[in-house]
């Protein structure tokens, strides 16, 4: 049998800053058992030397070293924008009250304190490096919606007649995944989808766009293109792929008789079955060039009407619960 290869992750790495070179041998060989990469300097001046072209995943430091020691180190590593989100951990022989605070006033994230044992040496720089990449994690997150949002806007700012309908399309969208109890994961998405679900509209002209009145045969046709539009622009964005059935799909009905590709029943997905509910019950409750804002109740009769027409009835019966229970909320 061939061996299966082992592929190699690749070690966190570790700036150690020691003036004592007992301790800091000591400290590197429990880290490197551990798997973890060591890189070790004997004093402040040369771990900022080797910070100009280099970035570890945590710095250990110690406090007294001679020249520049330990809090120096750490204030001018915050100075850096490239550094400055590097997990600092102090090493310390001083336990005292007065080095805590000074370090706590810093922002420091923790304390060792000499002599080292192995088991909260490894603990705490674990916690710490799960800490950095959840932090991480989240900044990404918050960056992707971020884009999301100028995107969103970008269609909005355009069509005066829809404004304020993303934010509520995605609100009621966020509501029905929480009944459905979808995970934070898909949530994130339906989140992604709602807003994004007209991007395609950015090849519509103004005037048809916000044109009052019928749309021509021509204008109609063009119109109808945004899904497939819109599905295009984010088919080139590899973390919102999960978000392109929301768009794509969202005016496709139940029976058959949507667009853009007529499909049927659960042939349309489940993520557009949602959204095509919630994108018509907004749409009919606000003002729009064609017609004026009709009240909540009527717009609810409505949709109820179209189960199993436009709407998939099960989650009709769902989209009527949610909006009766958290519509008088909101
Ligand atoms: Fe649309």
């Amino acid at each position: 049998m061939i061996p299966k290869p082992t592929i190699p992750v690749p070690s966190k790495r570790i700036l150690l800053v020691e003036d004592n070179d007992a301790i800091r041998e000591g400290i590197a060989q429990h880290l490197q058992i551990d798997n973890y990469l060591v890189i070790q300097t004997g004093n402040g001046t040369e771990a900022l030397k080797v910070l100009n072209n280099f970035t570890p995943d945590l710095i250990l430091s110690d406090i007294n070293m001679p020249g520049i020691d330990g809090i120096e180190l750490y204030k001018e590593i915050r100075k850096n924008p490239r550094l400055i989100t590097v997990p600092f951990l102090f090493l310390t022989a001083d336990n005292s009250a007065q080095s805590r605070r000074l370090g706590r006033e810093l922002g420091v994230e923790d304390y060792l304190t000499k002599p080292i044992n192995r088991q909260d040496l490894l603990s705490t720089i674990n916690a710490r490096l799960l800490r950095s990449a959840e932090v991480e994690v989240a900044h990404i997150g918050q960056a992707y919606l971020e884009t999301v949002k100028v995107l969103a806007n970008a269609i909005e700012g355009r069509d005066h007649y829809t404004r304020g309908h993303v934010d509520r399309v995605t609100k009621y969208a966020l509501w029905m995944a929480e009944e459905l109890r979808w995970p934070d994961e898909q949530m994130r998405m339906m989140e992604f989808g709602a807003r994004l679900h007209d991007i395609g509209k950015i090849i519509i002209p103004d005037q048809i766009l916000n044109k009052r009145g019928r749309l021509t045969p021509e204008e109609w046709a063009l119109m109808q293109q945004h899904p497939v539009a819109g599905e295009k622009i984010l088919s080139g964005i590899s973390h919102l792929q999960a978000a392109r059935p929301y768009v794509l799909y969202h005016h496709e009905h139940w029976d058959g008789t949507g667009y853009p590709e007529g499909l049927q029943g659960r042939e349309i997905p489940l993520e557009a079955r949602i959204l095509a509910i919630i994108d018509v019950y907004d749409a009919l409750t606000t003002e729009r060039p064609y017609h004026p804002a009709r009240p909540h109740d009527e717009v609810l009769h409505y949709v109820e009407l179209q189960a199993g027409k436009y709407f998939d009835s099960d989650l009709v019966v769902v989209f009527l619960d949610v909006m009766n229970k958290r519509l008088p909320e909101s």
